[in-house]
């Protein structure tokens, strides 16, 4: 018997922070990279909330708190389901984590049982399937469509089976970017409606990060019958840049939230006393740099586009939302990189791209879709527009 939970050999570890790693090393030996792989907006906290957090320091506000958050933080995510998706929760309804990434967990910590299964479809960010893993449920892949990055309520169906206790659902995505229509969740929702012992877990963290006047929905509010099966996650890391302060929360039945709190409450108790109140001021201060950002990110999703499909055997649809970009790289496979190896594979491709031309990016594999690859572009303007131009010379110079 070894030392290590068996559970362990089952989970891998995130693949992300494995290529930010990576770039980090060629970085540090002084190598000149250029890293995409990292999944954070590149802004400052806004200054209103930075203010918040002094405050709540100079205040006193060091302290525990109640395990799954204090009340003013409860009470300004109730308005702001209420204000943004037009769902009416109670504070015992709303629980939070240090991060969205914990409440995911949490959730499914408290709720699965050996051979439970989750339906994740693809692409599917990566800690979703070894989450599932670590909390001894099986995950359940669903092929997206391989243009759209979209599932079908057909395919969706077909995956359902009697253990089948939640879907993840995540619009916009991380990695394709893609966003499900009102119409088209709606599709989906009237799947879940006929099946009543399937549980919906949304992972709305991209909900605020959308351009060309997209509608963002989501599935309680689309199909108000999927309202008690429905746990709501979302966080403030994205929209307010604020992935190191760690606070994420969900909306959902009270039983639900209160089983959740149980696992929180044997494991790290609350979140950071100082972030908390830093979150109190996120959702309900000003909104106004939200489409500021957006702006920026929209100019730059619209650059990277254009300059990969300008790549050869590059091709790269135009996402809905969040800050990232999965091209296809199926025009390159069976090329020769520089290094006189061929390109087989999307991982092949991300690691002739980094040892050519120093741009870090991540395979498309490791979200469950492939030949394709991820590009974050919350990163500067000038950045990305060089490692687009390394890209196009790499793809020009395969053989
Ligand atoms: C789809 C998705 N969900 C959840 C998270 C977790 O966010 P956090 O734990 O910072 O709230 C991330 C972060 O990368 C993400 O991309």
């Amino acid at each position: 018997m070894g030392f290590l939970a068996d559970a362990l050999d089952r989970v891998k570890p995130s693949a992300t922070i494995a290529v930010t790693n990576k770039a980090r090393e060629l970085k540090a030996a002084g190598r000149d990279v250029i890293g995409l792989g990292a999944g954070e907006p590149d802004f400052d906290t806004p200054e209103n909330i930075k203010q918040a957090a002094i405050a709540a320091i100079n205040g006193g506000k060091t302290k525990y708190t109640a395990v799954d958050g204090i009340p003013e933080l409860k009470q300004a995510i109730v308005e702001k389901f209420k204000r943004e998706n037009g769902l009416s929760y109670e504070t015992n309804q709303i629980t939070v984590g240090t991060g969205g990434k914990q409440i995911l967990y949490n959730a499914l910590v408290a709720t699965l049982n050996p051979g439970d299964e989750v339906i994740i479809p693809t692409p599917y960010w990566v800690s979703y399937p070894d989450m599932v893993l670590l909390a001894g449920g099986e995950p359940v892949v669903v092929e997206a469509d391989k243009s759209t990055f979209k599932i079908t309520p057909e395919s969706l169906d077909a995956a359902i089976t009697s253990r089948t206790k939640w879907i993840i659902f995540n619009s916009p995505s991380n990695p394709s970017g893609a966003a499900y229509t009102e119409s088209e969740l709606k599709a989906l929702t009237d799947v879940l409606k006929k099946h009543e012992h399937v549980w919906v877990m949304t992972d709305d963290m991209y909900e605020h990060l959308v351009y060309d006047d997209f509608n963002f929905t989501t599935p309680a509010q689309v199909e108000p019958a999927l309202y008690d099966r429905t746990l709501t996650v979302n966080g403030v890391s994205k929209a307010y840049a604020m992935t190191g302060w760690r606070i994420g929360y969900a909306g959902g039945p009270a039983h639900l939230i209160k089983a959740m709190a149980k696992v929180q409450s044997q494991s790290t108790s609350n979140p950071c006393s100082i972030a908390q109140w830093a979150a109190v001021e996120a959702l309900s201060g000003t909104q106004d740099f939200i489409p500021a950002n957006n702006e920026v990110f929209k100019a730059r999703r619209d650059l990277v586009v254009s300059m990969l499909n300008q790549a050869n055997g590059i091709s790269c649809p135009v996402p809905e939302g969040a800050f990232y970009v999965f091209p296809s790289c199926a025009g390159t496979i069976g090329k020769t990189a520089p290094s006189g190896n061929v390109i087989k594979n999307d991982a092949d491709f991300v690691t002739e791209l980094l040892e050519t031309e120093g741009v870090a990016v991540v395979q498309g594999s490791a979200f469950g879709l492939g030949p394709n690859f991820r590009i974050s572009y919350a990163t500067s303007t000038e950045a990305l527009e060089e490692a687009c131009t390394r890209i196009q010379r790499f793809c020009g110079n395969l053989k």
